[in-house]
């Protein structure tokens, strides 16, 4: 395997894969082949100035799991520019084309499941068809980010594959004086881009998940004295178990979202119980959330592996997100310091300036002198998450700040060259 540039190994080390339920057949044939990539918005970022990368060297890469055998494949051609106008309105983006599947993958039209019980019996059907169940959780508002995830849900599955995208707006993790009640909607819209990929073979929408006891009832807010979450409010004989992960859920958003995670595990764990899926997929701009989730895997058996896939940003670096749609043009533009003081702490500590009080200091200073308002600026270790004093380790720089009524996180991760575990990743192209 050849060697990628220090900078492309920062941006992108790869998915990180727990538990994997079954093997797929040994005849099946690999999936994910080459697929042609439409100019969209940068996987990789910054965008590389060169679309072809030089002779010798490996385009900067989407990994997948260790172990996989596939081969590497052609480099992207780089992200193309877009108007703020389609940036900012996610309704009028098509699919990119990597979501494009083989013909034996292609389904038509997903088919639309909101009952829990449907969903169970109809994951069931597809195994016993042979198929693997890929599960891509979200809460809607579909973006490119999102899409990339089915992609990589088509990638890390290596035979027949069945994608369940879910969507439902937990409201178990959001707290009362949280954003709930703003959060984006668009199913039509959503059910369009997911149809377009040609690859989701159903969309889990249940109206709700939870049982919220009846109405005459005393509700639990009113025994607590305050209700912790959205859920709670409906309180009486409802919903009362809960999965927290209890070191991995503090700090970072945990810190000002108390509630946020142990809504999160519990509302995946539900999912995987529904769906029983091979494969769950997880973006690594959450990535606490990601954390967290591969270690509930981990500690609770779930049989299911977990692909962490890299961020989608748009050309000029801000991070997809649904919540992207309520900032103003102003704040928006304020909002690029985030992407901007993460790779320029990123280069200072590429360049030696490896102490994190230093690099923290000035990315609050950045964010501030852009009219943010910063919530947290860590830097921690990548699996456990625990801050650390020096950059010589594996690390991510984790960001939360809000831009107007707009909290947006971010992050990067910085490989140390001195200990690189994930050197002997495997690496594909972003066309793979
Ligand atoms: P949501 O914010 O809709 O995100 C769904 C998935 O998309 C998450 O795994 C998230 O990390 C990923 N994602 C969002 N923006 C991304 C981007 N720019 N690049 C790559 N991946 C991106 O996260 C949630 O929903 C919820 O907490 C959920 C896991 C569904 C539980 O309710």
């Amino acid at each position: 395997m050849r060697a990628k540039s220090p900078e492309a190994k920062l941006l992108n080390p790869g998915p990180r894969v727990q538990h994997r339920r079954r093997l797929p057949p040994p005849s099946a044939p690999p999936l994910a082949q080459i697929r042609r990539r439409r100019a969209g918005p940068c996987r990789i970022w910054p965008p590389r100035p060169h679309p072809t990368p030089p002779q010798g060297s490996r385009a900067p890469a989407r990994r997948i799991s260790r172990g996989s055998r596939r081969p590497p494949a052609a480099s992207k051609a780089p992200g193309r520019r877009r108007s703020l106008r389609s940036r900012r309105s996610p309704g009028s983006r098509l699919p990119p084309d990597s979501v494009r599947p083989p013909p034996s993958c292609r389904v038509h039209e997903p088919e639309v499941i909101r009952d829990k019980a449907a969903m169970h019996a109809w994951s069931r059907r597809r195994r016993v068809e042979g198929k693997v169940v890929a599960l891509v959780p979200t809460m809607g508002f579909l973006h490119e980010g999102h899409l990339s995830l089915v992609s990589a849900a088509v990638a890390a599955s290596a035979g027949p594959v069945a994608v369940v995208v879910s969507i439902y707006v937990n409201p178990s993790q959001f707290a009362p004086t949280e954003d709930l009640a703003t959060y984006p909607s668009d199913f039509a819209s959503d059910l369009r881009k997911l149809a377009a990929t040609g690859v989701v073979a159903a969309v889990f929408c249940p109206p709700d998940l939870y049982v919220r006891g009846s109405a005459d009832r005393p509700s639990a807010a009113g025994v607590s004295g305050g209700a912790v979450s959205c859920l709670e409010d409906a309180g009486g004989h409802a919903h009362e178990t809960w999965v927290q992960v209890e070191q991995l859920e503090k700090g970072l958003c945990g810190s000002s979202r108390p509630v946020f995670f142990r809504g999160v595990a519990t509302v995946v764990a539900k999912l995987f119980n529904i769906v029983e899926p091979d494969v769950a997929v997880f973006g690594k701009k959450d990535y606490q959330q990601w954390c967290l989730i591969c270690r509930m895997v981990r500690d609770l058996d779930f049989a299911i592996q977990i692909v962490g896939s890299e961020i989608v940003r748009e050309a000029d670096g801000l991070a997809m997100s649904s919540r992207n749609v309520n900032l103003s043009e102003e704040d928006r533009e304020k909002a690029l310091s985030i992407s901007r003081s993460l790779v320029d702490a990123r280069t200072a500590a590429l360049s030696g300036s490896n102490h994190s009080q230093h690099i923290k200091d000035q990315i609050v200073q950045t964010l501030a002198e852009a009219g943010g308002q910063v919530d947290y600026v860590e830097i921690v270790e990548q699996e456990r998450l625990v801050p650390v004093e020096r950059i010589d380790r594996p690390c991510v720089i984790c960001v939360a700040a809000w831009f107007g009524k707009v909290r947006l996180i971010d992050n990067i991760e910085i490989q140390s060259t001195s200990s690189d575990k994930y050197n002997s990743v495997v690496c594909l192209s972003a066309e793979s």
